[in-house]
C-alpha cells in the first residue's frame, strides 16, 4: 500500500508556483493578486479564507480580504463584486461558501467576471471543462487529478466509481476522469444518497473517490482489493485530545480500507493541502492570462 503525500505534493507545487509568480512579477510589475469575499463569521468559512490568505502569502501573490456582516443585502455584495471585476490590479476573485440564505448563491458566481474566476464555478468555466476546453478547474477535482498524474497512477480503462455528485467535487470529477486524456479516459460511474445499494458498484472500482461528507462511510467491505483510494471527506467532528476540540474525519475508514488499497488518501494530508494548491494555480493562470488571454 502506497500512501498518497498530498502535503508533500501541495508543497512541490507551490514551490513550482512561488517560480512562476516571480516571473509575472518580473514581466508586469505587479504580482498575482486574488480577492476573497468572507460573508458572516462561520468557523470553517472563517479558516479556510486564512488559508487561502496565508497561502497566497507563502508563493508571493498578493491578496484582498473583503468581510461582510451576516446581514449584508445582496445588492451590496454583487456591487463589491462589479468593483473587484473592473479593477485590472485583481487577477482573481472567489466568495466563500455558503452564503446566507437570503443572497441568491447561483447569482453571485455568475456576477464573477469569469475570466476572474479562479474557484471554477462560473457556467462558462464549468460549460469549458465538460467540452475539455482550458479552464479553470475547481480546486478539489484539480487537486485529486494532479495527484493521479504526480504519483502517475494509470486511469485509461479503469473503472472509477465517485461517491457523491456535488457541484464542487464529484460531477467535476466524474467528468474530468471520462474526459480522453491522461488522468482520464476512465469508465466513471456516480453513486450518490438515492443509489440503492452502493456497495455493489464500490466493489468494482478500481479508482474509488469518496465525496459525499459521512464520515468513515466507505468500509473494508466496500472496496476491492488493489483499489486506489481518494477520501474527500473532510467533516470536522469533536474531539477532547485535539487542541482546537475538533478533529478531521474522512469519508473512509482508513486503518480497516487501507490495507487493501493499492494506494489511499489520508485525511488530514490527502487531498485537503491539493485544495488548497487549486487555487493557486488557478489565480497564476488568470495572472498569466493562461485560459482567457
Ligand atoms: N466553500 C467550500 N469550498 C469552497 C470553495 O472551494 N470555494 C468557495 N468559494 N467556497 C467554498
Amino acid at each position: 500500500m502506497i500512501l498518497i503525500d498530498g502535503k508533500a505534493t501541495a508543497a512541490e507545487i507551490r514551490k513550482e508556483i512561488s517560480e512562476e509568480a516571480l516571473r509575472v512579477y518580473e514581466q508586469r510589475g505587479y504580482r498575482p493578486h486574488l480577492a476573497a469575499i468572507l460573508v458572516g463569521h462561520d468557523g470553517g468559512s472563517e479558516t479556510y479564507v486564512a488559508h487561502k490568505v496565508k497561502d497566497c502569502e507563502e508563493v508571493g501573490f498578493d491578496s484582498t480580504l473583503v468581510r461582510f456582516e451576516d446581514n449584508v443585502s445582496e445588492a451590496e455584495l454583487l456591487d463589491k463584486i462589479q468593483e473587484l471585476n473592473a479593477n485590472p490590479r485583481i487577477d482573481g476573485i472567489i466568495v466563500q461558501l455558503p452564503l446566507p440564505s437570503h443572497i441568491n448563491e447561483q447569482k453571485v458566481i455568475e456576477t464573477i467576471d469569469y475570466r476572474k474566476d479562479v474557484d471554477g464555478f462560473h457556467p462558462v468555466n464549468v460549460g469549458r471543462m465538460v467540452i475539455g476546453l482550458p479552464t479553470y478547474i475547481s480546486a478539489t477535482p484539480f487537486g485529486i487529478v494532479e495527484l493521479l498524474k504526480r504519483y502517475q497512477i494509470p486511469t485509461a480503462g479503469k473503472t472509477c466509481v465517485v461517491v457523491g455528485r456535488s457541484n464542487i467535487v464529484g460531477r467535476p470529477l466524474s467528468i474530468l476522469l471520462s474526459r480522453k486524456g491522461e488522468p482520464g479516459d476512465c469508465t466513471v460511474i456516480v453513486c450518490h444518497s438515492r443509489t440503492p445499494n452502493i456497495q455493489h458498484f464500490t466493489l468494482q472500482a478500481d479508482i474509488l473517490v469518496a465525496a459525499l461528507g459521512n464520515p468513515h462511510f466507505i468500509k473494508a467491505d466496500m472496496v476491492k482489493e488493489g483499489a486506489v483510494v481518494i477520501d474527500v471527506g473532510t467533516t470536522r467532528v469533536a474531539s477532547a485530545t485535539a487542541k482546537n476540540g475538533w478533529k478531521l474525519m474522512g469519508d473512509v475508514d482508513f486503518d480497516t480500507v487501507a490495507p487493501k488499497c493499492a494506494y489511499i488518501t489520508p485525511v488530514p494530508g490527502g487531498v485537503g493541502p491539493m485544495t488548497r494548491v487549486g487555487l493557486l494555480y488557478n489565480t497564476l493562470l488568470a495572472a498569466e492570462r493562461k485560459i482567457y488571454p
